[in-house]
């Protein structure tokens, strides 16, 4: 009975769900070359008609681009024109999409307050699982709402701490601020599993308390799995004027929209209508302040792109405390090296990203003086990018592990 509801449910989605919502769009890696051609791409970023899929970085890289079939042809004249190389990456996106989703949809539902790290899993089962720890280690874990989303999806913050009275040192974690970077959220709670259920990392946890948000923007985050047609959804949801959402990691009030943001509506950077005009923002900026003597190292995860960076995204200026920033951002790096060779580059993000401001990472540590703040841009994969196959989520977490616990060497050591 169940296999024929499978199948017959398969069938009426491929009959019915036979697009995406991608249709004619093509991805294209380009090779840019010396200086000029990555400046030239560096322009082109806020084009409407192309959808970067590589953070642009300053150095050599290949740039993956989305575009729809209508700009096609001046997308490739104007390569063309300025020597750029390319090939084709993926020649349907729309078919590409589709594949992934049904490989989604088919994994077995996971029990009530259990995970996994061979899918992604829905919000609400991360949360499930949040009050299932403090349920089954009343003595190490507590969950603190911090809010909800705009839609009413509750931003829980676990924290998990041997004594909570003790005023240790804090590391605050977070991830999913950008709805489509799935990978983030599911390093985060591979973090939280090892640290609560695996009793070898019980001296992690001697110095120093971690409290982790695994989903900033649950709305954005729970649109990209619902929707068939927003795998590639980044903003929050709320309501605008003529578009829907905002980048909230150009919302938070620090040099908010000086730069790297967009005032349109509609566009990916979009800054949103004022400084902290998201809720999620707000929230987030609000346990910081409330814990900001606590707080030593604020660590943001996002994807795609091997980058270990930190402030300033405002401004190419360097930060007075550097030094200490790049070498325990590269001792990081070193360390999930170590595991089985991923390369992360480690610099402030203007410098080695492109700037941009109203930036989490920068408030952490302009406003609320959290003087250690990254962002960590996990690696990519997948067709395209930011849907790296589920078999590669545990590789990616057990490594990103290996240089998390790097970091709690630091703040156990310096405070
Ligand atoms: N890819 C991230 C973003 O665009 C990088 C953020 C780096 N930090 C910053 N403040 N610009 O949001
Ligand atoms: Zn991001």
């Amino acid at each position: 009975m169940n296999v024929l509801i499978v199948v017959v449910t398969l069938f009426v989605l491929t009959a019915f769900a036979a697009q995406s919502g991608y249709e004619g769009n093509k991805v294209y890696r380009l090779k840019p070359t010396g200086k000029k051609q990555l400046e030239m791409l560096a322009n082109l970023r806020n084009e409407k008609n192309l959808d970067f899929w590589t953070p642009l970085r300053r150095d050599e890289h290949p740039v993956d681009v989305m575009v729809n079939f209508k700009e096609e042809k001046w997308l490739t004249d104007l390569l063309k024109k300025n020597n750029i190389t390319y090939d084709t990456l993926i020649d349907d996106v729309d078919s590409a999409v589709l594949e992934e989703h049904e490989r989604q949809i088919f994994f077995p539902p996971t029990k009530q307050g259990r995970i996994s790290f061979i899918k992604y899993h829905r919000h609400e089962e991360i949360n499930a699982y949040l009050s299932r720890l403090a349920k089954d280690y009343p003595n190490l874990v507590s969950i603190q709402n911090i809010g909800k989303s705009y839609e009413g999806r509750d931003l829980d913050v676990i924290q998990i701490s041997t004594n909570s009275s003790a005023g240790k040192p804090v590391i605050f974690i977070d991830a999913g601020i950008h709805a489509r970077e799935w990978i983030a959220p599911a390093v985060a709670l591979y973090a939280i599993n090892q640290l609560v259920e695996n009793k070898d990392n019980a001296n992690l946890l001697e110095k120093v308390d971690w409290n982790i948000l695994p989903v900033l923007n649950p709305d954005g985050y729970e649109y990209t799995h619902s929707t068939l047609l927003q795998r590639f959804w980044r903003k929050t949801r709320s309501q605008g004027n003529k578009c829907i959402g905002a980048d909230a990691n150009r919302n938070f009030d620090f040099h908010w929209a000086e730069i790297g943001s967009s005032s349109d509506e509609c566009d990916d950077t979009y800054h949103g209508k004022h400084a902290f005009s998201e809720i999620e923002a707000i929230a987030l900026s609000n346990y910081i302040s409330q814990n900001k003597n606590r707080i030593k190292l604020y660590l943001t995860l996002h994807s795609f792109g091997q980058l270990i960076l930190y402030p300033w995204g405002y401004t190419s200026e360097l930060p007075r405390d550097n030094e200490e920033l790049l070498s325990l951002g590269e001792a990081v790096a070193e360390s999930i090296k170590n595991v089985s060779g991923t390369n992360y580059i480690v610099g402030s993000s203007t410098n080695i990203l492109y700037a941009a401001a109203g930036g989490s990472d920068d408030w952490a540590k302009g406003v609320a003086g959290v003087e250690l703040s990254y962002t960590i841009e996990l690696p990519g994969g997948g067709l395209l990018g930011f849907d790296l196959p589920t078999w590669k989520i545990l590789g990616v977490a057990k490594e990103t592990w290996e240089g998390l616990k790097t970091f709690c060497k630091h703040i156990s050591e310096k405070f």
